[in-house]
């Protein structure tokens, strides 16, 4: 009873240096109450299997309720004797109920097997919270891709103006990589959704426990198919890290853009007070930091992944110590989007899109060159011929200082013979926006329609 699980053989205690190497209790013990629903099952697992009487289940589930609301309430926590969550909570039992009735509760487990499960209930429970925030935030996008459709704004590929398209088409475009990641996390949930206990070392279970019983107590699926895969294998924990670790980089891509967007020289967005920063020197300042440590949180999430992957890389089978350290990383990234997510929706939903600046530079950088090669394919003109004609439109006006839409029916002839005066009425950023209208274009009518498949999608997930 002194959070020991093991010591028979040995005839002296850990090395100080040995224990403060070994303890994992400062980051484990979020997974106490997961252990304790884990140890319910197992009890009852126990009993069915005639290892505990009546009168001992009962003693045992009433200690295990007790612990559970201590440890809710902050009454028991890990003392710094404990090695791990698993041997504080025999501890706490054992205190509890005695030694006697608790020394029976670790019959036909392991701590394998054990870990191996609570990092699979303790996912399932916090990604559907991390699930959940980055539902709200493709709610944010929607919302103000729904209040800006009709808004125009300068389209760029390699940075440089492209075409015109929609703002509501371009916030949507954020949606859906967040879409994709809610449906991750849901595909993950199945795969999460096999319980090792049972497992126990690597062998399987002896004493006739039954892992299917035990599984369906936890709320899973079913049990593990395979005792040395299911207490060695932590590719799900990489999965995850992997699904945080792009979530992170979904978040950064539209930080990156919110960060230009501010600047003085976009002046496409404002940002709201309260999800911007002042500087203590220089008074004008205001500062996109939810932004900034979202694009930096990415590099911190892809270290936690890549640093997992390099701690599996090499593992014999079955278990091996090496695996406790798939927690830090993996805890961390979660907590980071914790925080994170619910700040990006905030600074979202608040942004302020200065419309006309969007709409002015939208026709900017020659950004309708294509519509005049598309006017000419329709009058028959090869592509690849006008695509020279109207390159030779840009360079006229490039060389005037002008933009494709400042051109006249007079300078038309000088620029190619085949460009007629009609030319001029698809030289509009509302004409070029509209004329796309293939599925998932960005004409107005499409997007319309993407709005309601966005919303419809995220209902879904
Ligand atoms: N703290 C360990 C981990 O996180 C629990 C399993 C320990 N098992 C063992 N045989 N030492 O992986």
């Amino acid at each position: 009873g002194d959070g020991r699980l093991w010591g028979g053989r040995f005839e002296g205690g850990p090395a100080e240096a040995m224990f403060a190497l070994s303890r994992s209790t400062h980051f484990d013990w979020r997974l106490a109450r997961h252990d304790l629903a884990g140890s319910r099952a197992h009890a009852k697992a126990l009993h069915r299997a005639e290892l505990l009487t009546d009168d001992e289940l009962a003693g045992m589930l009433a200690g295990l309720d007790e612990l559970d609301a201590d440890v809710a309430s902050g009454a028991f926590t890990a003392a710094p004797t404990d090695e791990d969550v698993h041997g504080a909570l025999e501890r706490g039992l054992m205190e509890r109920v005695g030694p006697e009735l608790g020394g029976r509760l670790r019959a036909g487990r392991s701590r394998n097997d054990q870990i191996a499960t609570l990092i699979r209930s303790y996912l399932r429970e916090e990604l559907a919270g991390v699930a959940s925030d980055v539902g709200e935030l493709v709610g944010a996008l929607h919302a103000q891709a729904t209040q800006h459709l009709g808004a125009p704004m300068p389209g760029r590929t390699h940075m440089q103006s492209a075409q015109p398209v929609l703002l509501s088409h371009h916030l949507l475009a954020h949606a859906w990589p967040l879409l994709r990641d809610l449906e991750r996390i849901a595909d993950l949930d199945r795969r999460l959704a096999w319980s090792p206990y049972g497992s126990a070392a690597l062998a399987g279970t002896s004493l006739g426990l039954d892992p299917e019983f035990v599984a369906s107590e936890l709320g899973f699926d079913g049990s593990v198919a395979n005792s040395i895969d299911g207490t060695a294998a932590r590719d799900l924990v990489a999965e995850a890290a992997w699904v945080l670790a792009q979530i992170g980089v979904d978040l950064s891509r539209i930080s990156e853009e919110v960060i230009v967007w501010s600047t003085v020289e976009f002046g496409f967005v404002t940002l709201d007070d309260a999800w911007s920063t002042g500087s203590s020197i220089m008074p004008q300042k205001k500062n996109p930091d939810v932004a900034e440590l979202a694009r930096g949180k990415a590099g911190r999430l892809i270290g936690n992944l890549a640093g997992l992957l390099a701690t599996l890389k090499g593992l014999p089978l079955a278990y091996n110590r090496d695996l406790q350290e798939d927690k830090e990383p993996i805890f961390d990234g979660l907590d980071q989007l914790r925080v994170l997510v619910p700040a990006v929706t905030g600074m979202v939903a608040t942004l302020t899109f200065h419309t006309d600046r969007l709409a002015e530079r939208a026709p900017a950088g020659f950004s309708l060159a294509t519509d005049v090669a598309d006017w000419l394919v329709r009058q028959r003109v090869p592509f690849a011929q006008a695509h020279e004609i109207s390159g030779a439109a840009v360079r006229y006006c490039e060389e005037r200082g002008m933009e494709l839409t400042d051109l006249t029916a007079s300078d038309l002839p000088a620029i190619d013979p085949r460009l007629g005066a009609d030319v001029l009425e698809v030289l509009s950023v509302a004409g070029s926006i509209d004329a796309r209208d293939g599925r998932g274009g960005t004409a107005r009518v499409r997007v319309a329609e993407q709005l309601d498949e966005v919303a419809h999608r995220l209902a879904e997930l």
